[in-house]
């Protein structure tokens, strides 16, 4: 059971169910804390809700019900004084926080949230929530508006920082030379690899309007000699020479029609021992263990932004069998902390002719 949830009063059922359905509430008033600055204001010190809201150019007594609010989920603490500190749990909504929520809550708390207005739609028709409410398929909506794809990268970025700290203690990156990151968006796991495997060279592939993305990351991190990008469509062709092809977060995007033909693309480019890493949430439907949970949410979201025949989590044996379809075999499967699966597969034929 959450610790969000009512401890102690599990069996009550209906408090429970009532807590979970407020919990839209609970979501909006987060997002909306990340968006007015209320974490990063908090973490210049303890501030009394008058005080907060003169900063913020903010109503009083509502700000005080919003920190008030939250501070009984552990977002926000008040003192003895009335004044209000930020937590470790809070802290994470900060806009510079390692592994922030700031652009996941802009997201959930503007355009993306909103289309959740619209699941049942998608209950009733199959059609994604998201191309209801926005009239857009979700990535080319991404595409014609740049601040809302910033928002997008950053909060992939992060989660790479939140869900794959672990990563490295599963899987020597070291042991690769050229690692091309297919949809690897704005480069950041690539270059967390990079500044591991400190010989390698790496290659971010990915839509031709995320391309300023990645080159600004890559240049903030002082990665341009090791790191470069490539632009086009994983559904085409994808660039050659890599012993590591990377796929974080994109299978999940598509139809398992589709995740076979990005794999097929991903198997034409791979040379004599490549290798092949998954990176994806595992659904386990008879787990309520929180890395299931995680990777339920996730199928929703996935549900709502491309509809019942659209992207969609997976269990490690539908994995399994996409891979064997475009001809890889399962090398390896590792669950990190945070549930994200660690999937590494090989070109069947190259696995068959080393043994
Ligand atoms: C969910 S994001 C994952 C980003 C990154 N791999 C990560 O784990 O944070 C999906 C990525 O796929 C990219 N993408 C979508 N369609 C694509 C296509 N046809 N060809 C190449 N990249 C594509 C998107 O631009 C986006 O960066």
């Amino acid at each position: 059971m959450s610790e969000f949830l009512l401890e102690g009063v599990a069996e009550k059922h209906e408090l429970h169910m009532r807590e979970l359905l407020y919990g839209q509430l609970i979501s909006r008033s987060l997002a909306v804390a990340a968006e007015l600055g209320v974490p990063d204001l908090l973490a210049t010190g303890a501030r009394s809700p008058t005080a907060v809201a003169e900063a913020l150019g903010a109503h009083p007594e509502s700000i005080r019900r919003l920190l008030t609010g939250l501070a009984a989920y552990g977002v926000f603490v008040a003192d003895e004084a009335g004044r209000f500190a930020l937590t470790p749990r809070g802290a994470t909504l900060r806009a510079q926080a390692p592994g922030t929520a700031h652009p996941t809550a802009l997201l959930v708390g503007r355009e993306v949230g909103a289309t959740w207005a619209e699941l049942g739609t998608t209950m009733r028709t199959g059609k994604p929530a998201f191309d209801q409410a926005l009239s857009s398929e979700f990535f080319k909506f991404l595409a014609d508006r740049p601040q809302t794809r910033e928002v997008f990268h950053q909060s992939q970025s992060a989660a790479v920082a939140a869900e794959l700290s672990d990563l490295f203690d599963q899987i020597d990156v070291r042991r690769y030379r050229q690692v091309v990151d297919i949809g690897g968006g704005d480069g950041s796991l690539l270059c967390v690899i990079l500044e591991k495997a400190t010989t390698a060279k790496g290659v971010v592939f990915d839509l031709p309007e995320v391309r300023e993305h990645a080159d600004a990351r890559i240049a903030d991190v002082g990665l341009t000699d090791r790191c470069s990008t490539a632009v086009g469509d994983f559904f085409e062709a994808v660039p050659r020479g890599g012993d590591l092809y990377i796929l974080s977060r994109i299978l999940h995007d598509w139809s398992d029609e589709d995740a076979v033909r990005i794999l097929r693309t991903c198997h034409a480019s791979m040379g004599a021992g490549s290798s092949l890493l998954i990176l994806e949430y595992l659904l386990d439907e008879r787990s309520t263990g929180a890395p299931a949970r995680a990777a339920a949410v996730m199928d929703l979201y996935m549900l709502s932004l491309f509809g019942a025949t659209g992207g969609h989590e997976r269990t490690a044996a539908e994995f399994g069998s996409l891979l064997e379809r475009a001809g890889f075999v399962t090398t390896r499967q590792v669950s990190l902390r945070s549930g994200v699966a660690a999937i590494e597969a090989a070109p069947a034929a190259e696995r068959v002719a080393a043994t």
